[in-house]
């Protein structure tokens, strides 16, 4: 028997626990147990019923029981998770984590630390929830060189981006639908900011490229200042938006970059619907491979985090530090495009955009859009800069 201590038990520790009640006769999940439950309130109102003698306020209970094998952190506190995942790897037990902040925050460090104790430190559901991403990029990685990897990475954007396509919604009405159904939290900012898609990319990308591109290295544009407008006038150009992270590498360098991005209507991206998420990867042999799934979700998301933990119980993956020691520059700063730009209260400002228009796109008192020739992003960001309302949508070739 594997002693599993579960650091949380809210939408994902309780799937988890669903899963293995459901299904406690099957090989190898017969072999495995939840030992001792980490939470806030143990008087809370759960979904999934355990015993009460389980749950735990005090997360020493499960960080110095010798027979707890497993650590599944799936609490969301990062200052938390990241002080008791230390302690774990230190006291060489596997990490199971779905905690993309804290494996964003702290990948290199706490990737070393479970190489030199000899365990698992994983973090399938980290990244594009549901769907099996970090386990094949491992195994492409040891063939392939990538190119380039790009995803639609938050369920959230993607569902708001969705209804505003087909039905004509502002994106306000779109999140209070998104917020309705239970994909955006209360506090949506790090989905429609992009920081959620960032954190991700930066995981995917670190593992793709070898080399470290941390949060900081990635530009970051979210689809918060998006208007029914944008998604229209690029509707009928027969284009359609998405949020998309995407890291290329460039003679020597890479681009690292989160913004929302039109595609050409029916083409890959386009068919990503609703709060469904895709990773694509390209590497010099394999050629385009794709992964679609649910980005998230009770269940998905579990099923994921119940892969690495059979990983840890069979020993399956490798334990040697996945990430690599190349140095790759950063070449932001040539990142070039066309793109989409639409100002609000353009009278407002003083913007001279003369130089880079390729096509005037719209214009009333309010709204002034246009689509730009081939241009240096930091060129339009300069010119742009002190302009609130805008939306900046990258066409794709
Ligand atoms: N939900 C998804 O679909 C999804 C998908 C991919 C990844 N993830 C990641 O999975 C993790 C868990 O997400 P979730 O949706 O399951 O979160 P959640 O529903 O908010 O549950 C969090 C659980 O952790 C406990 N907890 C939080 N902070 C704690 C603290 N300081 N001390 C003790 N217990 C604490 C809570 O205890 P109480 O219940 O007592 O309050 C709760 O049981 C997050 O890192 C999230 O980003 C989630």
């Amino acid at each position: 028997m594997v002693n599993i201590g579960l650091l949380g038990f809210g939408t994902v520790g309780q799937g988890l626990a669903h899963i293995l009640n459901n299904k406690s006769e099957a090989t190898p999940l017969k072999d495995i147990n939840i030992k001792k439950i980490l939470v806030r309130n143990l008087e809370k109102e759960r979904k999934v019923k355990v015993s009460k003698d389980k749950l735990t306020l005090n997360p020493q209970e499960i960080m110095e029981d010798k027979e707890i094998d497993i650590i599944v952190e799936v609490t969301g506190d990062v200052d938390l998770s990241y002080r008791l995942v230390k302690e774990a790897l230190n006291n060489k037990k596997h990490v199971v984590t779905a905690n993309k902040a804290l494996v964003s925050k702290h990948f290199e460090e706490l990737s070393l630390l479970a190489e030199e104790n000899d365990v698992y430190f994983l973090y399938e559901a980290s990244v594009a929830g549901g769907i099996p991403i970090l386990k094949p990029l491992k195994d492409q990685i040891r063939v392939n060189n990538i190119s380039r990897l790009r995803g639609i990475l938050n369920g959230t954007c993607n569902y708001i981006l969705t209804k505003m396509t087909d039905e004509g919604l502002d994106y306000g009405q779109a999140l209070r639908e998104a917020q309705g159904l239970g994909y955006a939290e209360a506090d949506p900012s790090s989905d429609v900011k992009g920081l959620d898609t960032l954190r991700k990319l930066r995981i995917l990308s670190t593992l793709a490229f070898g080399s470290a591109i941390r949060e900081e290295d990635i530009i970051c544009h979210g689809i918060d200042k998006l208007l029914a407008l944008d998604i229209k006038l690029l509707k009928e150009r027969e284009m359609v938006i998405k949020l998309i992270g995407e890291v290329v590498e460039v003679d020597g360098g890479y681009q690292a970059i989160v913004q929302p991005k039109a595609f050409k209507d029916g083409s890959y991206f386009t068919m990503i619907r609703e709060a469904y998420n895709t990773v694509s990867i390209e590497g010099d042999f394999s050629g385009v491979l794709n992964f679609y799934g649910p980005g998230a979700g009770m269940y998905p998301t579990a099923n994921a985090v119940l892969t690495d933990i059979i990983d840890c119980v069979m020993n399956i993956q490798d334990k040697k530090n996945p990430l690599g020691n190349r140095k790759l520059e950063n070449k932001n700063e040539d990142i070039r495009g066309k793109y989409y730009i639409r100002i609000s209260n353009w009278k407002d400002y003083e913007v001279d955009l003369g130089g880079v228009i390729e096509e005037k796109v719209f214009e009333d008192d309010k709204d002034f859009a246009i689509i730009t020739k081939e241009v240096r992003l930091s060129d339009i960001l300069n010119i742009l800069e002190g302009v609130e309302n805008l939306a900046l949508v990258n066409l794709e070739d």
